[in-house]
């Protein structure tokens, strides 16, 4: 069985690009098929690679993401994808916004797939440091890990 995630963050180029590339290690850690992609709320990037530093960080944890291109999230998406995965709350309303009435994709927040932080946002690390990068990762990685072991069949 295939299921199919779409991270949606503002400008796919930071946050869900790290999401994506988390989720697609976790899902061939467990033997998971899956179809995942990201997009952006917002149109500004289209066409863009990650940003720099998402790229070094993806890097520096063993995952190439430079080929990656930001698109924004369209109507298709709701009914093209199981699970479309908000990383932060103002992402999450907007989405819920664009949703058609009766599509398929069931909406979440990635850190509610974490025990602990559900509500919680993966902060947009953009006009920050290096470092807001690494937590992106650390975020992206539990919310892959969380809503990874959700979606495993059980056996
Ligand atoms: P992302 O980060 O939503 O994690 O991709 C941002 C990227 C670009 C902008 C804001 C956030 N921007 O304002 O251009």
């Amino acid at each position: 069985m295939t299921v199919s995630v779409l991270f949606v963050c503002l400008g796919n180029i930071c946050r869900s690009p790290l999401a994506e590339a988390a989720f697609r290690l976790e899902a061939k850690r467990l033997g998971l098929g899956v179809v995942v992609d990201s997009a952006g709320t917002g149109s500004w990037h289209a066409g863009d690679p990650p940003d720099r530093r998402a790229q070094a960080t993806a890097r520096r944890h063993g995952v190439e993401i430079g080929h990656y291109a930001a698109r924004q999230v369209t109507a298709a998406d709701f009914e093209r994808f199981d699970h479309v995965v908000a990383l932060d709350l103002d992402n999450l309303r907007n989405l819920k916004r664009l949703a058609p009435a009766g599509g398929r994709a069931r909406l979440s927040l990635l850190l509610d797939h974490v025990e602990g932080r559900a509500g919680q946002a993966v902060a947009d690390p953009y006009y920050g440091d290096d470092g807001g990068f690494e937590i992106s990762w650390a975020d992206a990685v539990a919310g892959a890990r969380g809503l990874a072991a959700k979606l495993k069949p059980s056996s």
